[in-house]
């Protein structure tokens, strides 16, 4: 019968089953690292409080830094019966320095305690996400940069539209990871705020010292109420829901490379590095990597969804529901390093466009509709007058199995007179996107100041 660090107000030990249920270190492990260094910050503030000598603090900082390295030695492995990573430690720390340990825990709680870890977790892996959201910006930029002027159809309703430029699409891309990048910069100033100190719910006896600690901690701030400190879970919830939409935006470039290296499409090649083949089907090359991040984004979304319906109906102040918090942060983490990663190395070496399949591809429809439209209204016409008569030249095209550049002049002059001889010109695919150089369209001076903003945007903090 082991002991739990309560079992002396119970008569009776835990049923297995239900120690089991309760147990949280099969997860939370991933917390130690956070939790000494939360700890040692503790440990430090009750010395500096008074609370406890110097000479003690020092033992248990020491006695914390030894079962990091004992961790980092695959040397520590606590079993169930440690319940959580906060109890796991505190006893190893007192195997380690004897009764100086128990001393640990004066003025904290495993509730502010626990807050205080998962923020520094969710610090570390904001950092991390935000590096490999730069990565993927960079690479993103670099194939923009190569296919400035490779044209690619752009589409909607999944209809041919207008021609673009292929960088133009490329730097679509750029800016949503842009936009995840700022949101969580952004969501890591609320993720930054201290808990430790708010105690089981009410605050401490103790005469602690909150911003001491949360300063040994590069906290930013400190909760300002001991109930909501120990209670919050926002930042978890603002954390997936940036990691949502993360998952969002890779889940449509997925969507789009799918479409792309399908034979109907033929835009993109997967390279046998990034492709994977059929059992059966000799001839297969399937796009894995883009549908399982296509995949793996209904975890993040249902992370989200879980963590809110775990908040929703919570009374003040600590619950154990929000021992639930713990696994929808960590595969929510997992999910999106993993498929960051995989989508930029997918994008730097694993695929690659087809310029001939794509030229091919806008100069053989009626995506220059709108620029004969166009033209005919910058000569006077009013626009939607101009745009009826190229609908009903775009039926009988169909009907005559012709493109518009097949159309003799002739033929344009007895559509309108003013049409003349430069309409070629002007429906030619390059021109049809040169011209669209308003700001933020495709045309390639737009494309390539684009270009040139991003390199500096992605420099700024
Ligand atoms: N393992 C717990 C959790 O993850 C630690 C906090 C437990 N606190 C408590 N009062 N039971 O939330």
């Amino acid at each position: 019968t082991e002991q739990t660090t309560w079992s002396q107000r119970f008569e009776s030990a835990l049923h297995p089953a239900i120690a089991q249920f309760n147990a949280s270190i099969g997860f939370d492990i991933e917390l130690i690292e956070y939790d000494l260094t939360g700890s040692v910050a503790h440990a430090k503030m009750l010395a500096h409080t008074g609370i406890i000598s110097a000479p003690e603090a020092e033992q248990l900082v020491n006695g914390l830094e030894q079962i990091r390295s004992e961790y980092r030695q695959g040397k520590f492995n606590p079993g169930i019966d440690a319940e959580d990573v906060h109890f796991a430690v505190e006893r190893r720390l007192t195997e380690l320095v004897g009764d100086v340990g128990k001393k640990l825990h004066t003025a904290r709680s495993r509730n502010d305690q626990v807050g205080t870890d998962t923020r520094l977790y969710l610090r570390d892996q904001i950092r991390q996400i935000r590096t490999q959201l730069r990565q993927m910006q960079g690479v993103l930029l670099t194939l923009a940069e190569s296919h400035v002027e490779t044209l690619i159809p752009g589409y909607t309703h999944l209809q041919r539209a207008q021609p673009l430029s292929l960088a133009h699409h490329l730097l679509a891309y750029w800016e949503m990871v842009q936009r995840d990048w700022q949101r969580l910069g952004e969501i890591y100033q609320r993720v930054n705020i201290s808990p430790l100190g708010c105690g089981a719910l009410a605050g401490t006896t103790f005469p602690i010292d909150r911003h001491y600690s949360a300063s040994l901690l590069d906290f930013g701030d400190v909760y300002r109420n001991s109930l909501d400190g120990v209670s919050d879970r926002d930042f978890a919830i603002e954390f997936l829901t940036a990691a949502s939409l993360i998952m969002v935006h890779l889940s449509r470039l997925s969507e789009e490379i799918i479409l792309w290296a399908s034979q109907e499409f033929g835009f993109v090649t997967l390279k046998d590095n990034c492709s994977t083949g059929s059992s059966i089907m000799p001839q297969k090359k399937n796009p894995d990597v883009p549908e399982l991040v296509r995949g793996k984004t209904g975890r993040v979304f249902g992370h989200l969804q879980a963590m809110l319906v775990l908040m929703k109906g919570l009374p003040l102040a600590y619950n154990k529901d929000l021992q639930e918090d713990k696994e929808a942060l960590f595969d929510s983490v997992k999910t999106v390093k993993g498929c960051l990663e995989a989508m930029t190395i997918l994008l730097r070496e694993g695929l690659e466009f087809c310029p001939p399949r794509l030229a091919s591809a806008v100069a053989e429809d009626f995506s220059n509709a709108t620029d004969v439209a166009d033209y005919l209204a910058s000569k006077g016409v009013p626009f939607r007058e101009a745009y009826n008569l190229v609908g009903k030249v775009v039926r009988t095209c169909l009907g005559a199995g012709k493109l518009l550049k097949d159309l003799t002049v002739l033929e344009w002059k007895e559509i309108h007179p003013a049409f003349e001889e430069d309409i070629y010109d002007a429906i030619a695919p390059n021109q049809v996107v040169s011209a669209r150089n308003s700001y933020g369209g495709t045309g390639f001076e737009q494309v390539r100041r684009a270009l040139a903003e991003a390199q500096e945007r992605m420099v700024s903090l």
